[in-house]
């Protein structure tokens, strides 16, 4: 990188740059260097040759909650959030909820392209075939209380499970990354459902290979004592349906962690499982809970101006459901999902809070403080209302949210892995604590 060094009576002429660079002027030093600009980004790295004299560190960047920073290059996920777009591997949201299926999304996430018809079959052939779970895990599960958390129990039995397979921390063998990401992705359903029968006291249903992949989890979740349980069609796809929804997010809370965690070069199980401790936070994985309580709250339509009033009055009431910190128009899922709810209700009966939802929308839509401060319906406005309706518990809608994500924790994963720009995450700091000081002994104090 050039640095130039001016004389004082040459700093304001022009003098011949690159097209592509960034000149930084030090005005402590009166120094300029070109910094050249790849995808609208300089390096980082880059601002470290600026320096007052030899013992400087050099420039860094301050950028807490990476509000400006990107981490990675990648090919996996474009949300354009003024436009409201969201597309896998260059595939709108939209057609994939219409078309695809969950593994099939799955399987592009993962590998970049769509399946043709034998790889797909072969896919779903491996996922089907290792749902099953060493029957150890049951024991552990037996270790927690009976209202223990349900993520919790995810968390702790994705990292348990990892012990059961030595080999996964061979993550540069690509047949060996392969298998684990089949056997996570196949695993989910089988440990999401088995910590909801642990809760409720009721006997593990065993998975079902006759089924599909969404309607193998309502078999685990909801099978009592028929001799074979068949999912009604409309909730299978459905809950396929929100599945493809949540597959990824680019670089969210949870995705971050499984790329800073994976890059200790730990095994996918251990990664997986910090990334779902991320998701289990109610800033990530928890709103579409507080949208059920707050409608449950406002409890009737009659209710909704008086409640609109409350949040605009600046009382601290938010709108949950509502905003977006990408999406600064429409969240794409949002429309999908609102569309799949009235699929929903078709079999299960109108949850009798959309209409409470409805209104709020109504008004926030034409109100001047959404309006204006672009604030519209996100993923998880509508999604509580069909969990609900579908019987899930609320405790279950972070591991719902977590069952799919999996396979776009992994993608993430293997592309870090595989980048040689990606290295061990190591943030630096600001040092703003207490200089150099000598050791007091305790009678001193
Ligand atoms: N209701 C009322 N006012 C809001 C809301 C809301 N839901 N969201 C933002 N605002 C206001 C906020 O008060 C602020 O107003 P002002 O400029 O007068 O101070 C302005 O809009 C900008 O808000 P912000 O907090 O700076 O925006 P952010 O980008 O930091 O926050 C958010 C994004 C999602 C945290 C926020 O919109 C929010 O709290 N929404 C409700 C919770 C929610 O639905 N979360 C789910 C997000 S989707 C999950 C996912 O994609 O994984």
């Amino acid at each position: 990188m050039p640095v130039i060094d001016l004389a004082p009576e040459l700093k304001s002429e022009v003098r011949p740059v690159a097209k592509d660079t960034l000149t930084i002027t030090d005005n402590r030093t009166g120094k300029q260097y070109d910094i050249p600009i790849t995808d609208g980004t300089i390096r980082a790295t880059d601002l470290r040759q600026i320096k007052t004299d030899s013992n400087d560190f050099g420039m860094m960047t301050y950028d807490p909650a990476f509000m400006n920073t990107a981490a990675c290059r990648s090919t996996i996920t474009f949300i354009d959030g003024d436009k409201g777009i969201l597309e896998y591997r260059g595939y709108p949201i939209e057609q994939l909820a219409e078309k695809s299926t969950y593994l099939e999304t799955a399987y592009l996430l993962l590998n970049g392209e769509l399946p043709n018809k034998d790889q797909l079959a072969q896919w779903m052939y491996d996922v089907t075939y290792h749902t099953f779970i060493n029957e150890n895990l049951k024991s552990l599960l037996d270790a927690f209380r009976y209202n223990a958390h349900p993520m919790g129990k995810l968390i702790a039995t994705v990292a348990a499970l990892g012990t059961f397979y030595p080999e996964a921390k061979n993550i540069s063998d690509p047949e060996c990354r392969q298998k684990q990401i089949t056997r996570l992705v196949a695993k989910m359903i089988t440990i999401a459902a088995f910590g909801y029968r642990h809760m409720i006291g009721q006997p593990y249903s065993y998975p079902d290979n006759d089924l599909s992949y969404s309607g193998n989890f309502l078999n685990m979740m909801f099978k009592t004592t028929e001799m074979k349980y068949e999912p009604s069609a409309a909730l299978e796809r459905a809950l396929d349906v929100l599945f493809i929804l949540h597959a990824d997010h680019e670089q969210n809370c949870s995705t971050n962690a499984m790329r800073a965690v994976g890059s200790s070069h730990v095994d996918p199980y251990s990664a997986v499982a910090a990334a779902a401790a991320a998701l289990y936070g109610p800033l990530h994985g928890g709103a579409n809970e507080e949208v059920i309580r707050m409608l449950t709250e406002i409890g009737s339509v009659k209710n909704v101006p008086a409640f609109i009033e409350r949040v605009k009055s600046g009382e601290g009431v938010r709108l949950m459901g509502f905003g977006h910190r990408v999406y600064k128009n429409y969240d794409p899922r949002a429309r999908i999902i609102k569309k799949v709810a009235y699929e929903v209700f078709e079999v299960t009966g109108k949850s009798p809070l959309l209409d409470i939802a409805l209104e709020l929308e109504r008004i926030a839509l034409e109100d001047d403080y959404f309006v204006k401060r672009k604030l519209y319906p996100n993923v998880d406005f509508y999604s509580g209302l069909i969990y609900q309706a579908m019987k899930f518990p609320m405790d279950m809608f972070p591991v719902l949210f977590a069952i799919p994500r999996v396979s776009g924790w992994l993608a993430q994963w293997q592309e870090m892995l595989q980048d040689a720009d990606q290295k061990i995450a190591r943030p630096r700091q600001i040092f703003v604590g207490t200089e150099r000081r000598e050791y007091v002994p305790i009678q001193k104090r």
